[in-house]
């Protein structure tokens, strides 16, 4: 008996999970919030206010990312943040303190408005635009 409602369970749960993982949906804030608890928040701390447990070791501190939008007139940027994330490759030359998280992200684009442009976006990415708009201050 037990066995049998088992199988059941498991088979339903495996069916929950193909559905969940073949819908498209967008990514959302809870996307980007768990992308940010696992990259970002040993140098940009738990809240994005640049006080991670790596902060005071790094030659530059880690940006408040609850300031982005404030610092730029009101309006969050968007294709400026993104960039710095991802990594620019025109200036992935120059010295910079942050990691670049292109490599992390898988080629799974979304279709996302940036800076008024609907721009194909890494998954990740899009998340993390999500996440970081919703602690702007
Ligand atoms: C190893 C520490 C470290 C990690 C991990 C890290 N950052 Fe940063 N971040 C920094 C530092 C330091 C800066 C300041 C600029 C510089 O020196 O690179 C910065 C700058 C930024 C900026 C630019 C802010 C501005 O003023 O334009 C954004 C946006 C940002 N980080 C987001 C993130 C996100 C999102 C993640 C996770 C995917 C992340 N960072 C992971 C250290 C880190």
């Amino acid at each position: 008996m037990s066995n049998s409602y088992t199988g059941v369970a498991a088979a339903a749960a495996l069916a929950l999970g193909l559905v969940a993982c073949t819908e498209a949906r967008m990514p959302d804030r809870a996307d980007g919030a768990a992308f940010f608890a696992a990259n970002c928040t040993s140098c940009h701390g738990p809240e994005g206010r640049g006080n991670g447990p790596l902060a005071s070791g790094l030659a530059t501190a880690p940006a408040d990312l609850t300031k982005l939008a404030a610092a730029n007139g009101g309006t969050f940027p968007e294709a400026q943040a993104l960039a710095y994330i991802y990594g620019d490759p025109v200036q992935g030359h120059l010295a910079r303190v942050m990691p670049e998280f292109g490599g992390a992200m898988a080629e799974d684009l979304v279709p996302v408005e940036i800076d008024g442009v609907l721009t194909p976006t890494p998954r990740e990415l899009a998340a993390l635009l999500a996440y970081l708009e919703s602690i702007q201050e």
